[in-house]
């Protein structure tokens, strides 16, 4: 029955949804038991996804209906569904000089207007705010909504070299209130073998108020063309969502930190098979560091620069960051004051090195950012206090043997769960992409429901593996660049 579904849009029937859950519970351990039947649906999006990445989702039938559907999409370009894995990598459309880039914005509907919102203006940064914490990206059943705060989309929007005007906003023109936004900064990517400059999408948010009037498609246009006016015709973005076409899938994992908390706002579950008393147990963290890390400091940026341009080596799509660019990344975020209870003013990153002792070398350090989501509806935990892993690398993955290194990471990794927990986050999210296969599950991280596909636009290369290994690619091991 699946096999008949692969690559279609039809929904799952529910027959084939009860029957695995049977034979899922049937398996008898505890997480089985505690499967239900949205979670098996879920499962079974996913494969179907997974055979549309790797462009194995035939061009018969509901798959040509499909591209029919996609009325924006199917204009752009990029890889079109079911078209396969290229022969060779490269563009899709050839770069144009910026005399033929359309000078002109595109036309809004006549109430709109177009603005380039200055982020360094704290008027204009908090409407970016408020958009975003009342309309942003929300779960499945509207129970939590990303909540970036001002501090953190200060830092995200404006890494070295950013351009002010790839900050789009759309406002309705009588009031000039912003219900629209999509932001875009300059990344160096290494996709395979590869290396181009291209544009990181991220924020695209349309008020409640004014969806599925295609100002969705008008954003990205804009975007865009002012992406060209740069002479820069790649672009890299994630979506919970899918759309033609994802070169990878990755999926989020959640370590719970405050369990009482998580399972009150109903994050997490109790399940049959337990008690909330003894989850708590399990998931307790020990107070104690293991390895000798410290906080990242200036000096630090040369050091770790190198050892994560090594190690990063490993995955085949990664970004190839500066020296301003590594102090932006893992220093400039750790907020100013004092450190109470394990962060500061502003706080948006942590990042921790270890070095040796004797040769004072930088050998291993991680990051994670902060980005709280909304409980809505909830006035007794208004805010979930959510934790990212960001980038991380040790030296240990070429000086070690694999099974070393892979204890050497869960170690450090482990350090980063207390960082988080000390600063009293309430979970710690990772998601299946880089080495973190490796020690999701040894560290208690639990399979969430949220997938995130990654795409690339104006660029063909076969899939990379993320969730699943594809070929002899690990799970992880095809995506290195991890976005906000
Ligand atoms: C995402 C959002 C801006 C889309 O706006 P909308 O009003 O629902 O959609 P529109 O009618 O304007 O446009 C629909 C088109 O945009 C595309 N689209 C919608 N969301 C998209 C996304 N996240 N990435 C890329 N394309 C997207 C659709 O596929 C469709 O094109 P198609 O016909 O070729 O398939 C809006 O739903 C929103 O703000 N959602 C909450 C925030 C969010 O999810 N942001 C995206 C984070 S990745």
């Amino acid at each position: 029955m699946l096999s008949a579904l692969k690559g279609s849009k039809e929904e799952i029937p529910d027959e084939l949804v009860s029957q695995v859950l049977g034979e899922v519970r049937a398996r008898g351990d505890e997480e089985a038991q505690n499967a239900n039947a949205a979670e098996i649906r879920q499962a079974l999006e996913t494969m179907k996804i997974m055979d549309v990445v790797r462009g194995k989702a035939g061009l018969g039938g509901h798959n040509l209906k499909d591209m029919g559907e996609h009325k924006f999409w199917s204009t752009q370009p990029v890889p079109q569904l079911g078209e396969g894995p290229p022969i060779d990598d490269g563009y899709i459309e050839p770069p144009v000089p910026r005399d033929q880039v359309q000078q002109e914005g595109y036309t809004l509907p006549k109430d709109f207007e177009w603005s380039t919102i200055d982020i360094n203006d704290p008027n204009q940064l908090k409407e970016v705010y408020d958009l975003l914490s009342l309309h942003y990206v929300e779960d499945h059943d509207a129970s939590f909504r990303f909540q970036y705060t001002a501090d953190f989309l200060r830092w995200a929007l404006a890494p070295p070299g950013y351009f002010k005007e790839w900050h789009v906003g759309v406002r309705v023109k009588s009031n000039k209130k912003l219900v629209g936004f999509i932001a875009g900064v300059p990344l160096t990517i290494r996709v395979r073998k590869n290396v181009f400059v291209s544009c990181e999408i991220n924020y695209l948010c349309v008020h409640k108020k004014l969806r599925s009037k295609r100002l969705a498609p008008m954003l990205i246009k804009e975007v865009t063309r002012r992406v060209h006016l740069e002479g820069i015709f790649q672009a890299i973005y994630t979506a919970g969502t899918v759309v033609p076409t994802p070169v990878s899938v990755c999926r989020y994992n959640h370590r719970p930190l405050n369990t009482s908390k998580l399972v009150s706002i109903r994050f997490s579950f109790v399940p049959r098979t337990t008690t909330l008393a003894r989850m708590i147990r399990t998931n307790k963290l020990p107070d104690a560091l293991t390895l000798p890390i410290r906080e990242m400091e200036e000096r630090d940026v040369e050091g770790v620069a190198n050892l994560f341009a090594q190690y990063m080596t490993r995955f085949d799509m990664i970004p190839h960051f500066n020296l301003d660019e590594v102090k932006h990344q893992f220093l400039s975020g750790r907020g100013t004051g004092d450190v109470v209870h394990g962060r500061r003013e502003g706080q948006v990153t942590w990042t921790y090195v270890a070095e040796d002792p004797e040769t004072h070398k930088i050998t291993d350090f991680f990051s994670f950012y902060s980005l709280p989501s909304t409980v809505i509806g909830n006035t007794e935990y208004p805010v979930l206090e959510a934790a990212y892993l960001y980038y991380y690398a040790s030296s240990a993955s070429w000086e070690k043997s694999k099974e070393e290194y892979k204890q050497h990471l869960k170690v450090l990794m482990g350090d980063a769960l207390i960082v988080a927990d000390k600063a009293r986050f309430d979970v710690f999210n990772a998601l299946t992409l880089m080495d973190n296969v490796e020690f999701l599950s040894d560290l208690k991280f639990g399979k969430g429901d949220g997938y995130l596909n990654f795409y690339l636009y104006n660029w063909r290369t076969a899939a990379l593996a993320g969730m699943e290994a594809i070929g002899d690619r690990e799970a992880g091991r095809g995506v290195g660049v991890v976005m906000l």
